[in-house]
């Protein structure tokens, strides 16, 4: 039985969904699962783009059997090394001895590495720009290294204007069985899940997702297939703006982030003070979230959504409440910038996270403090509760002029 379905004349979708997986590369919390999309496109000859996690393999195989209607697969594409898009390689090698696996040098030096000593079918190795016809189609590579690994590389095909862009414009959350994103509702369902999936998975990684724009600028797409989430062929521009917009380390929105650390609630009380003052002052649409609670990956998400960001954290160990320090590692690890930032420290008898946040945003790029920071000793007293009503003014003054 199959789960294969159409896209266009000749284009199948043969990957499938988990929704039993709990964390996304054994880190990132997964509420609705994960798609690996695989795609085959039979023409004069098959070729199969990419394969999938070893979770779903049993229905990727059901699914090619079903499409490539009894005829051999010639070409297995493969644009991406990471084992979630790979425990079929070594199957499909079996099951279809005269096989071609294309990709570049990485690419097979990556196969070899994951599966050391294992017997490979003929290998057609390529470089940017080459091309391999499979009889009226023909695809073009275009290499995209670094998003997010070194051998990515990208396909093109002309007559139809299909781009197959790797990890590219994926998405977190399982398919729906609506496979394209204009069947559903895309900003509810998926968008969120879209920029965290961005932002954690390849957001270190935005000059080399500019580059990769580039490369495609100038080619007509009508049919968007990454390898996660949904499938795009209506809009593509708009999505491909959010990425131009997220790999630039721009702000999408004007708005404020609040994240805090708290042992007892008293640096927590200072973050709602902040909150409440901002509200009053008509600035809405603002996202709280306790460091401790909230996994950080939701957290850079939001980060790379708005432009203003407020973190509040007790000292510890005299440094920086350690759930916070997680946020600031990721932040610098992601290449986070350009945001304006204001900081709220607290400490009963050494007050050292204010500074120690400093530094950190110090060695980032282009995070500028809207004022300096507000330190607590303990918990908020009224000169303290002044000053944290000033700091809200000052952010609010900055996302209103
Ligand atoms: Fe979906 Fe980078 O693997």
């Amino acid at each position: 039985m199959h789960t294969t379905q159409q896209l266009s004349q000749g284009l199948f979708w043969v990957g499938g969904n988990d929704r039993r997986i709990a964390l996304f590369e054994n880190m990132f919390p997964l509420s609705n699962g994960v798609s690996y999309n695989s795609y085959l496109l039979a023409d004069e000859r098959i070729a199969v783009l990419d394969t999938v996690d070893s979770s779903i393999l049993r229905t990727f195989l059901e699914n090619i059997d079903a499409a490539r209607n009894g005829r051999p697969v010639d070409y297995l594409v493969i644009h991406h090394m990471e084992p979630d898009h790979c425990a079929g390689i070594v199957e499909l090698s079996r099951r279809f001895p005269h096989i071609t696996l294309v990709g570049n040098a990485k690419t097979f030096q990556f196969i070899r590495q994951f599966y050391p000593g294992i017997e490979l079918p003929t290998l057609l190795e390529v470089k940017d720009g080459d091309t391999l016809s499979l009889g009226r189609r023909t695809l073009t590579f275009i290499t995209a290294p670094m998003v997010h690994w070194p051998e990515v590389m990208f396909s093109y095909e002309e007559s139809e204007g299909i781009l197959f862009s790797a990890d590219a414009f994926g998405s977190f959350g399982a398919l729906s069985g609506n496979l394209f994103a204009d069947q559903v509702d895309f900003d509810e369902v998926y968008l969120n899940e879209a920029r965290r999936y961005y932002s954690n998975i390849v957001g270190k990684y935005g000059q080399q997702v500019r580059l990769a724009l580039e490369k495609v600028k100038d080619k007509e797409v009508s049919l968007l297939c990454p390898l996660h989430g949904p499938v795009w062929r209506k809009d593509i521009g708009r999505f491909i703006d959010l990425y131009k917009t997220w790999s630039a380390y721009e702000p999408e929105q004007n708005g404020v982030l609040l994240a805090y650390g708290s042992m007892y609630g008293n640096t927590e009380k200072a973050a709602e003070i902040v909150a409440a003052r901002l509200s009053d002052r008509g600035i809405t649409g603002l996202r709280m979230y306790d460091v401790s609670k909230t996994h950080v990956s939701y957290l850079i998400a939001d980060i790379f959504r708005f432009s203003h960001l407020v973190f509040a954290a007790p000292t510890y160990n005299n440094g920086l409440y350690p759930a916070m320090e997680m946020l600031f590692h990721d932040m610098a690890a992601l290449h986070v910038q350009n945001r304006k930032v204001a900081l709220i420290g607290n400490g009963s008898w050494a007050p050292a996270s204010a500074k120690v946040m400093e530094e950190r945003l110090s060695a980032m790029r282009d995070m500028t403090l809207i004022a300096s920071p507000v330190v607590l000793k303990s918990s908020v007293n009224d000169e303290a509760q002044k000053a944290l009503l000033a700091l809200a003014d000052q952010i609010a003054d900055s996302l209103l002029k």
